[in-house]
């Protein structure tokens, strides 16, 4: 980020203001994998965002490691970023054009999820994805089979969230209480909580609604007293191939036809 660019988001503050209703915004300068150096108060946030700009970064153990100190219990980071299906060669991750198009430098998807529970987040959860094309002539052969897509992730910090899904025998009840969110409640591509209805969940579902700022949104029902053993899972072998909803997808119509999600320009997420 350049000085130019600060002084001109700067320049902008109260438009954004009085456009979207946040006061709140203040711009400081840094890099991402040393968050520690900004004097920010250690688990004072609830929500950290970033878009696009994990796949940059040097050090991505250290960027998630930052972002975990800073965030309240119950806080998390919700971002969107670019990851691909192996991981890619020394080659392809120095490319500098393919590194500047946000490619280069996307994790594979399975290193990521072993990075974030690290970090101390363990149960990523993925909220939506789409695949990104690769049009240009030149770029396209650089990569070989390697697949991309575009990612939003969001990674709780909750105590005592399990590493895999274990069925306590709970269950919850969305109110239907987030103006946004009249009529169902998108925790994530795999959890739409309709308004009213009684969800059965796992351990680590209910502690991210029971735990957050979620909470009083939700009638959560049953403790932890009982085990009944794994949660019954969705997934496959990539995260990005399942059939399950797209938690960010507006409500199916009456007769739904499935639409072939459109691959996108690469470029960003
Ligand atoms: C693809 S752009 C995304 C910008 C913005 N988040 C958006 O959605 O429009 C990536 C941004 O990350 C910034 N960036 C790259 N590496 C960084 C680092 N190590 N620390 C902080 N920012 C970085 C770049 O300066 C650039 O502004």
């Amino acid at each position: 980020m350049t000085a130019e660019q600060l002084a001109i988001a700067r320049q902008y503050t109260d438009f954004h203001a009085q456009e979207f209703g946040y006061a709140n915004v203040s711009f400081l300068n840094g890099t991402i994998e040393k968050l520690e150096d900004l004097g920010l108060e250690p688990e004072s946030f609830d929500v950290i965002i970033s878009n696009c700009v994990l796949n940059l970064s040097t050090d991505k153990s250290a960027v998630l490691q930052g972002v975990q100190r800073l965030l309240k219990s119950g806080g998390e980071f919700y971002f969107a970023d670019v990851y691909t299906d192996r991981r890619l060669p020394e080659a392809v991750r120095r490319h500098p054009v393919l590194y500047g198009e946000c490619l280069g430098g996307a994790l594979y998807w399975n290193d990521f999820l072993s990075m974030a529970r690290t970090a101390g987040f363990p149960d990523p959860r993925l909220v939506s994805h789409h695949p990104i094309s690769i049009t240009d002539p030149k770029l396209a052969p650089l990569v070989g089979l390697a697949r991309f897509h575009s990612a939003t992730y969001r990674l709780f910090k909750i105590n005592g969230l399990e590493s895999a899904s274990e069925d306590h025998g709970q269950a919850v009840i969305y109110r239907g209480t987030l103006p946004e969110h009249p009529d169902r409640f998108p925790l994530d591509h795999h959890h739409v909580l309709e308004t009213g209805r009684t969800q059965p969940v796992c351990g680590n579902t209910y502690r991210m609604l029971h735990q957050s700022r979620f909470r009083e949104h939700f009638d959560l029902i049953g403790d932890f007293s009982r085990h009944f053993g794994p949660f019954p899972a969705w997934g496959s072998l990539s995260p990005f191939n399942d059939q399950a909803p797209d938690a960010l997808a507006p409500a199916p119509s009456a007769a739904p036809t499935p639409v072939p999600v459109p691959a996108t320009p690469a470029g960003c997420c």
